[in-house]
């Protein structure tokens, strides 16, 4: 047999192949993701980006509850057939605020990033009761109990809060005014709130 090479003892030695391996892929990782951290681009918000109104925060909880996100991605890619059909591709200054974002990886519906505007509130209340009698061939499922349910809108300040605390800037007066914005109102306001703020920082035509 030939002489052993040092690659023909790394490929017998499983541990010491599988230290090395763990080595390169940490190093490549490193090299890619820490530098991230600290780029402006990424860390911060957009111009004009807005953190969520309380009503607007209420209605990204719905949707996180409800589980849109199973069907709906919220992020374009950047590729012509995206941009086409959605708007400008998203960028990571949009999503500072997302505390947790809903990129989603999953496109049973079409992406929502950029929903926000597209139609009227009406036609986001008619669309979620029962969204085959605004798109007939639809398949997505009616959310009609969301029209009856009250907000907890004591709720919301503390939510408030906690998103503050990992750096969302909410001021005392927002969060004592909270409450305010949300008693009386539904699900179904809260969320039609937020899904039509989606997307509406960034330019899109
Ligand atoms: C089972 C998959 C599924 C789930 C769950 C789902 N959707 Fe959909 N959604 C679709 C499909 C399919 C369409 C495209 C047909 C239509 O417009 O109804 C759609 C369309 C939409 C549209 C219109 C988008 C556009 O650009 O025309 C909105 C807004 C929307 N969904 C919001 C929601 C919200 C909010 C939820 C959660 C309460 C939700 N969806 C849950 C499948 C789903």
């Amino acid at each position: 047999m030939a002489e052993q090479t040092f690659h023909d003892k790394i490929e017998q030695n499983v541990p010491l192949l599988v230290i090395l391996i763990v080595l390169v892929v940490a190093v490549g990782g490193l090299v890619e993701i820490v530098p991230l951290f600290f780029q402006r681009s990424v860390t911060e918000p957009v111009a004009g980006l807005n953190p969520y109104t309380p009503l607007q925060l209420e209605g990204r909880d719905v949707y996180i509850r409800e589980g849109c996100y199973s069907c709906h991605s919220q992020m374009v890619r950047p590729f012509r057939a995206e941009t086409e059909r959605y708007g400008h591709y998203s960028v990571a200054g949009e999503y500072v605020y997302d505390h947790p974002f809903q990129w989603g990886s999953k496109r049973t519906g079409p992406d929502l990033a950029r929903v926000g505007g597209r139609y009227s509130d009406e036609w986001h209340y008619l669309h979620l009761i029962q969204p085959r009698d605004v798109v007939p061939e639809s398949n997505m499922p009616g959310y009609p109990w969301l029209a009856e349910r009250e907000l907890n809108s004591t709720m919301t300040p503390k939510k408030m809060a906690a998103l503050r605390t990992v750096g969302v800037p909410y001021t005392d007066e927002q969060i004592d005014a909270a409450s305010k914005q949300t008693k009386g109102k539904t699900e179904m306001d809260a969320l039609i709130a937020y899904l039509q703020v989606l997307g509406t920082a960034v330019k899109t035509r």
